[in-house]
């Protein structure tokens, strides 16, 4: 029932959203191929650089903008083609301007791309991507995706840097709220579903945008996970972990790549052509362009392999960065690099070239003002349709953690209940970070949402102290509260006196995303001591967690009897929220990486190597182990419960043995055991015993969501080629060798049935 209603939204969503969509493939590729040529033949070597500057709109900017570029002489390198493309422009009314200038005033009237970020959602706001990959549903993605391309479009924006695809295992990183979590298998089946979502069918439609996987790459792998910070990283971990979500995006057909702020190995990912040119332009055959990050063609400077801009220049065209965002670099030297012999010109005419091929697949040497249609942005914007998909997709993001006794789903009627803590009222921080364009205080609020559902009358609020001091924004730090207990005795004294208790802790929408990194991954404030204080005077608290990546929870998953996964859940959180504690759908997320005990596990991930010692055998301490601290996570990667019982059973497998032309069915049965309908994620995972180098302990290798009636059983298959066990080894190449594997299927990474099959 619950697939044929997001199949429902997704049709209606579709077919509202085409209705005048161009017909696909309009333009065969090598009449775009002929266009382009001839465009490029009209060129001069200013031109053609100029397609490859692109500066951000100076009103909204993430960093600094380069010396001497104010609007005029934005305006005026506009003018004299010397602009390929704009960020941060955004409103069909704004774009049409700057296009238009760009179109009339220009010699060659080539328009410009125009971009933005649109991570999750425009203005109607879905999960933030950890969130939402936590719902195991790439369909899902694929529709929020959709949705934020049709907003975006309607806004006359052309291009979004999306998907982030960034792999991560240290949750001290702030950008872990912007990707998919820890595992490659479950990060390129999003990746690919939000390409396509962005994109559609067709990318000259009106209301499809072309994507960016970002950040191109390693960037998830920053030491410590301080924001820009360094990537040492061995091949196999990148092939066989980072790239796998890169190269789904590219089977996606995705326009765009972005490089990364980090260095790699000691080489800043800029000015990699290992990654750009051998890896993506080459054994990927990715024809779509790369552009920088924010300056990071600048920043080859500060990382000490270029001593000035220009030097810069040189290493980034020579690297495969087609676009210079902010830089400055290219403007300033790629004409004077091409005199002077050090760039040869046909670099810069195939990065002109692929630019120009992407703009013409969008169609806007056709209509350069097809994106700029007021009345559409009116129409569509946080429309019914779209609202009602953020409230299923918020729903499907939840993960239950815990819940003693079944205190969930609470009963609408005839319970008093306690709503507790700033967050559960606040109506700004569900829209997580990077929300584009989400209208400051428009979401629904927990305590709304549980109002909606339930009427008001049961239902009584108090917000307890403070959890930030003054002002919350997404350029400056944020100042927690520690010492003002205003607002603890009232909380308390409501809680003693209702029957249950919900309260929201975790993290502000601030707390996570860009240059929000942390050292302490613990509840901040007084959220701590609020929640021991409540849970002193009532023990039938249920936490509500909103947090943009894995934090610390050990004394309330120890004590409280329900905990609630919420992260930030974008414009429908409340209502989604109150859908799951009071039974109207039952919860079904798993975790998208694994929830630490402690920050000094971190990196912490699943699919880790064994090591030499993995086992306390002896007794003594020499093991790998912590002496403070068990090594296991608190909660494992795949993991969440459901308001019913799942059992798993009769394993089985279609053969013992595989080889290169064979392949392996392997399935269990499903059963609800409990009182309610449910859905599982079933997962598969296998373990490649013996191989030439040391091989993860488990690997996703697959997954299916089913849903269950009480009572009712399912056999899940999954199909096993070999090419599920190739891995990127020591000699540089992907096979799979012959050997034992044992294999899972289970409700997520640490348990399951277990069989084992050989590999001939
Ligand atoms: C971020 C990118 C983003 C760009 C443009 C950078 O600081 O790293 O992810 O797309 O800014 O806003």
């Amino acid at each position: 029932m619950k697939k044929l209603i997001l199949s429902i939204l997704v049709m209606s969503v579709i077919a509202v959203a085409c209705t005048k969509s161009t017909d696909p493939g309009k333009h065969a590729k090598n009449e775009i191929d002929v266009r382009v040529e001839a465009l490029l033949a009209k060129m001069t070597l200013t031109e053609k650089v100029g397609q490859l500057n692109q500066y951000s709109s100076r009103w909204e900017m993430t960093g600094p903008a380069p010396e001497g570029v104010d609007s005029m002489a934005l305006y005026n390198m506009i003018k004299e083609g010397k602009l390929g493309s704009m960020l941060n422009v955004t409103g069909a009314i704004a774009t049409c301007n700057i296009q238009r200038w760009a179109v009339d005033s220009s010699r060659l009237g080539i328009p410009l791309i125009l971009a933005y970020d649109v991570i999750h959602g425009y203005e109607t706001m879905f999960p933030i991507p950890l969130a939402e990959a936590a719902s195991w549903e790439p369909e899902l993605a694929q529709l929020s995706s959709r949705i934020a391309a049709i907003e975006a479009s309607a806004a006359g924006l052309h291009w979004t840097f999306a998907p982030m695809v960034d792999i991560a295992r240290d949750a001290r990183w702030g950008r872990f709220m912007e990707g998919s979590g820890e595992d490659p298998y479950l990060g390129a089946k999003m990746a690919y579903a939000r390409v396509k979502g962005f994109q559609g069918d067709d990318l000259s439609a009106e209301n499809t945008i072309a994507a960016c996987a970002k950040h191109f790459a390693a960037y998830g792998f920053i030491e410590s996970g301080r924001d820009y910070n360094s990537a040492q990283i061995g091949n196999p971990t990148l092939h066989n972990i980072v790239l796998p979500p890169f190269k789904a995006c590219v089977e996606a057909e995705v326009a765009t790549f972005m490089n990364a702020f980090n260095t790699i190995n000691e080489m800043p990912a800029t000015a990699s052509s290992y990654l750009q040119r051998d890896i993506l332009k080459g054994e990927w055959g990715f024809d779509g362009f790369v552009v920088s990050d924010w300056n990071s063609i600048g920043e080859l400077i500060p990382h000490g392999v270029a001593a000035d801009k220009k030097a810069a220049a040189l290493l980034a065209i020579n690297a495969g960065s087609d676009m210079d965002m902010e830089g400055n670099a290219y403007v300033k030297h790629l004409e004077e690099l091409v005199n002077e012999g050090l760039v040869e010109e046909t670099l810069v005419d195939d990065a002109v070239r692929r630019i120009l091929r992407i703009k013409f697949k969008l169609g806007l040497f056709d209509d350069p003002y097809k994106y700029c249609n007021p009345e559409r942005e009116e129409a569509v914007m946080r429309c019914e349709e779209h609202l009602a998909a953020a409230k299923e997709a918020a729903k499907k993001s939840i993960v239950l953690l815990k819940n003693d006794n079944n205190l969930l789903p609470l009963k609408k009627d005839g319970l008093k209940i306690a709503v507790i803590g700033e967050l559960a009222e606040s109506k700004d921080v569900p829209l997580g970070s990077w929300r584009a364009k989400a209208v400051t205080n428009s979401a629904v609020s927990l305590l709304e949402g549980m109002k909606n559902t339930t009427g008001s009358s049961s239902i009584n609020f108090a917000k307890g102290p403070d959890y930030i001091n003054g002002y919350r924004s997404f350029l400056t730090e944020l100042q927690f509260n520690t010492t003002n207990r205003n607002g603890m005795s009232a909380a308390k004294n409501l809680a003693s006196k209702s029957d249950v208790v919900v309260i929201a802790l975790g993290e502000d929408c601030w707390q996570s995303g860009e240059g929000r990194s942390q050292t302490d991954i613990a509840l901040k404030g007084l959220q701590q001591e609020l929640l021991e204080e409540i849970y002193k005077v009532n023990k039938n608290v249920v936490v509500v967690l909103m947090n943009g990546r894995p934090i610390e929870i050990n004394w309330m998953a120890e004590n409280v009897p329900s905990i609630v996964e919420c992260w930030h859940l974008g414009s429908e959180a409340g209502n989604g929220i109150a859908e799951v504690l009071f039974g109207d759908y039952n919860p079904a997320g798993k975790l998208p990486v694994s929830f630490p005990r402690a920050v000094g596990q971190q990196p912490l991930y699943y699919n880790h190597l064994n090591t030499g010692r993995p086992t306390n055998r002896e007794g003594n301490v020499f093991w790998s182990h912590y002496t403070d601290q068990s090594k296991e996570p608190l909660f494992p990667f795949g993991y969440g419960l459901s308001y019913t019982q799942f059992t798993y059973s009769d394993l089985a497998l279609s053969a013992g043995e595989i080889n290169e032309d064979s392949k392996i069915v392997a399935s269990a049965t499903i059963t609800n055991t409990g009182d309610v309908v449910g859905e599982e994620v079933v997962q598969l995972y296998i373990r490649d015993l013996v191989g030439s180098v040391s091989r993860p302990v488990k690997e996703l290798k697959g997954f299916k969501k089913i849903s269950l009636k009480p009572n009712e059983s399912q056999k899940v298959s999954f199909e096993i080629t070999t090419e599920d066990l190739e891995f990127y080894g020591a000699s540089g190449e992907w096979k799979a060798e012959p050997g034992e594997f044992k294999l899972w299927i289970g409700p997520n990474s640490a348990e399951g049935l277990e069989t084992a099959f050989v590999l001939k």
